[in-house]
């Protein structure tokens, strides 16, 4: 309490350094049936970098303030340091929740035990923090299933099925960030479904790069992605085509899709492989309607960020939350209480119903 008290004589100065720090959407009305009166939550997302996350935050914000909370979003730039301080500046300052979609997620250890100090419920969002029982509750999709779609997607585009004899055709695999816990339940729901083609040597990982730890890539980058294809293709591909990428994310996708382009992938004699991705951001849906990428993962973040909130809404009123799984993620100190929303596989033959219908785009967006 001493510490807290002392912290918060503190509060004046540090508006300063959250405004230097790029913290924003501050703001708020009085409560309007739901929150406790003027409560203000603090938002941590990862980066700007990736537009899904920029959504999400926008998306979060607007909820709670449905409800009648403040809020203090705040980005990370992709520096757990960074986020880490973010999100003690927002204790501080006296948040009353937070939500949190960690960069790092062994690097909220200290900073959630101040959290826990000051009674603060704590969301993890999207990502599972790890190792601290100073989590409350966890909001995201079905993650293993993100990979199965991802897998079965290259399964069934190949034709792997259709009577057993096709192939044998070319792969190569990229996983997500290593700091992400996400990305071993998107790498093993991906390998669920395309481990036993491997085995039947109906799909053939050319670089031999098929461990997990082989196949990261670091922050999510497309800039790493993109060189790692490069360096596939001269190493492994002189004589040889490829056939399908799995990739985990967009902005990976982005990046494998340079590198095959500028290896003359997508002229006339030489078609680009199956490529598929995550997060139905703009730039790939885009790429898939112009018949580059083949299919991305769609997670409706406003439903995610309905979920985070209402999580948030009923701890501050004492209640516990709905949740539909409290088995599947336990981060080495409990298990997390989760809520889990279905991810849907779109292509170019779906995206109008599943992003322009349900308006998650617009048509002219898409244009
Ligand atoms: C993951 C998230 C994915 C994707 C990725 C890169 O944690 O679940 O949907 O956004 O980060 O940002």
């Amino acid at each position: 309490m001493r510490n807290r008290r002392a912290a918060l004589a503190t509060t004046a100065s540090l508006a300063l350094t959250l405004s230097a720090c790029g913290q924003d959407g501050e703001g708020g009305s009085d409560d309007k049936g739901g929150g406790p009166k003027g409560a203000t939550i603090g938002i941590s997302m990862p980066t700007k970098s990736s537009e899904r996350w920029i959504g999400d935050g926008d998306n979060v914000v607007k909820d709670l303030r449905a409800k009648g909370y403040k809020t203090k979003l705040a980005f990370g730039q992709d520096d757990p340091d960074q986020q880490v301080s973010q999100i003690e500046n927002m204790i501080t300052q006296g948040v009353k929740a937070l939500i949190i979609a960690a960069i790092d997620n062994k690097s909220m250890n200290n900073v959630l035990q101040q959290a826990a100090d000051a009674e603060i419920p704590v969301i993890s969002y999207d990502r599972l923090i790890l190792g601290t029982g100073n989590v409350d509750y966890y909001a995201s999709f079905d993650n293993t299933k993100v990979g199965e779609l991802q897998g079965g997607y290259i399964v069934d585009k190949l034709g792997l099925k259709d009577g057993g004899k096709k192939g044998p055709f070319n792969i190569e695999l990229f996983a997500g960030s290593n700091d992400d816990n996400n990305t071993k339940y998107f790498f093993q729901g991906a390998m669920n479904v395309l481990q036993p083609y491997i085995d039947s040597k109906r799909l053939v990982v050319r670089s031999g790069q098929t461990g997990l730890t082989q196949v990261t890539t670091l922050r999510w980058d497309g800039g790493t992605a993109q060189k790692r294809m490069d360096d596939i293709l001269t190493s492994s591909y002189k004589r040889a085509r490829v056939d399908a990428v799995l990739s985990p994310y967009d902005g990976i996708s982005i990046g494998i899709l340079s590198s095959l382009k500028s290896d003359d992938y997508g002229s006339k004699d030489k078609p680009l492989p199956v490529v598929t991705g995550q997060d139905a951001e703009l730039a790939s849906v885009k790429s898939i309607i112009a018949g580059e990428q083949t299919q991305t993962v769609y997670k409706d973040t406003r439903q995610l960020a309905e979920v985070a909130s209402n999580m948030v809404d009923a701890a501050l009123h004492g209640k516990k939350p709905e949740i539909n799984d409290d088995k599947t993620y336990d981060n080495g100190s409990k298990v997390v209480p989760a809520y889990l929303l279905q991810p849907v596989s779109v292509d170019k033959s779906n995206y109008e119903k599943e992003l322009v219908d349900t308006g998650y785009y617009k048509a002219s967006d898409l244009k």
